[in-house]
């Protein structure tokens, strides 16, 4: 065990499927290792050179919607230090560096007039990048649709889907000479379903009909927005888009209500996106109220669905333990949080459960159509304490970390088809309507005077990727 471990940490953080020691070699050359990030939590500068707000710009100012009331209006200053965090990230050795475009800086009304200025700074973002070796991967949409767009409708008006490929085009043209890694969507489940079924991220939709009417818009924007990339980028770009996803298990196994909520829960929070976009369709035999979406399927959509990605992002934090609820119509389950199982959680309150990613690699992995997997994101929120002396020792972190690391490991010694792992995040950053209490990245920000200080965890990355002998 390494010197910045605490032996102190409960044995969840050391399952004994993760391999103790490994190193770089093990993954193999061509094996994707890299940070991700979002605009929205990292950039600020939300009006800046010609920038157009977006829902969340909108959003954090309704009160009670954002914990402290927090925002993003500054974050952590990504837009203008820029430089400095790219020379970060060269001397912590990481190939790869995950970001996403704000579809308002580029077009602030979403359609229409271009905002040059945007462009440029994302043209000079990614030549940043590769100046310093860095290969950049760039996200499409990480939730800040256009404000401008949700005045007429957003994700519920399908309309959304020619504004979005207008968007992708126009962002592949630019950039595509450069940028060889795409991803489509961040994540629909979530900013569907947390912004049009629950109304807790933007734009605060709260019900079914907004739901399906944003659900079927955004599956036929995943893959359109593929097309549109496939059209406008130079081969031999790679084309992926991102899933969040959380093994299940019942709460009591081996009682039929419990296996059976539990796999209403799969269909919506794992199957929902990724199978009409593997040729799949909607998982309605598991959740026959899927059937509903009929209602914005027009003729032709079927065929529209599916779209051939060179990789999937598979994007996992924890598991969830479901139990059949009868106070949850249509669903009849609920998810048992881990601070009421009492099993070691994070600040987010999700379980430390390293081994759901690679239960989940597995599912994903048995889909017959499924291309290379990429992990997009991994990553764990703790309370650490402020620098001192110019470390952050966060041991929790780490050993989330290294356990991660090795579930992926074991997905690839069975023959898994898994070539990357990103870690979120690089920096501390906006996390939604938790605000910046939750604190992810492998570099501490202080959000009064932006100093960044690598975190413990941060050194052990960097040391993994530097390919030091096997590390445990
Ligand atoms: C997934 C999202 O893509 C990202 O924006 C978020 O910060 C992390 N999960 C952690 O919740």
């Amino acid at each position: 065990m390494s010197d910045y471990l605490s032996p102190a940490l409960p044995p969840a953080f050391f399952p004994p499927t993760s391999p103790a020691a490994y190193s770089r070699a093990d993954f193999g050359p061509d094996f994707h290792w890299g940070v991700s990030t979002a605009a929205y939590q990292i950039e600020g500068a939300g009006d800046c050179d010609g920038k157009g707000p977006s829902i969340w710009d909108e959003f954090v100012q309704r009160p009670g919607k954002i914990k402290r009331g927090e925002h993003g209006h500054e974050a952590c200053d990504f837009y203008r230090r820029w430089p400095q965090d790219l020379d970060l990230l060269r001397e912590l050795h990481v190939p790869n560096y995950r970001f996403s475009v704000a579809w308002s800086r580029v077009l602030p009304q979403g359609t229409g007039p271009v905002n040059q200025a945007g462009l440029d700074y994302y043209e000079r973002l990614v030549d940043g990048c590769l100046a310093r070796g860095i290969e950049p991967w760039l996200t499409l949409y990480h939730w800040d649709l256009p404000l401008a767009l949700q005045q007429r409708g957003g994700w519920q008006n399908r309309a959304v889907v020619g504004w979005f490929t207008d968007y992708a085009e126009l962002v592949a043209r630019r950039l595509g000479d450069r940028v060889k890694h795409w991803m489509v969507l961040n994540e629909p489940m979530v900013f569907v379903g947390a912004g049009h079924l629950l109304g807790i991220h933007a734009p605060g939709r709260r019900g079914l009909g907004a739901f399906l009417a944003a659900t079927h818009h955004a599956a036929l924007a995943q893959a359109e927005g593929g097309r549109a990339l496939r059209a406008a980028l130079p081969a031999p770009a790679q084309i992926g888009t991102t899933f969040s996803c959380s093994y299940l298990a019942p709460a009591r196994p081996g009682l039929p209500r419990d296996e059976r909520a539990t796999r209403r829960a799969d269909a919506l929070l794992n199957r929902l996106f990724v199978e009409p976009a593997l040729g799949l369709g909607y998982p309605v035999d598991a959740l026959p109220w899927l059937g509903w979406l009929e209602r914005y399927v027009q003729p032709g959509d079927e065929q529209r669905l599916p779209f051939a990605f060179d990789f999937l992002g598979v994007q996992n934090y924890t598991r969830e333990v479901v139990r059949h609820s009868p106070f949850v119509p249509l669903l009849w389950a609920t998810l048992v949080g881990a601070a009421k199982r009492q099993v070691p959680h994070t600040t987010m309150g999700w379980e430390v459960y390293p081994e759901s990613l690679y239960y989940m690699l597995r599912q994903f992995s048995a889909y017959p159509q499924a291309p290379r997997l990429i992990v997009t994101e991994n990553g764990a929120a703790f309370p650490d304490e402020a620098p001192l002396d110019g470390r952050v020792p966060d041991p929790a972190r780490q050993a989330y970390l290294q356990a991660a690391i090795g579930q992926v490991l074991r997905a690839r010694r069975e023959g898994m088809p898994v070539a990357g792992y990103f870690a979120w995040s690089f920096t501390d950053n906006f996390e939604w309507a938790e605000g910046y209490r939750p604190r992810f990245g492998l570099v501490h920000v202080d959000y009064a005077t932006q100093r960044r200080t690598v975190k413990d965890s941060g050194w052990w990355y960097r040391d993994l990727l530097a390919g030091a002998a096997p590390l445990s």
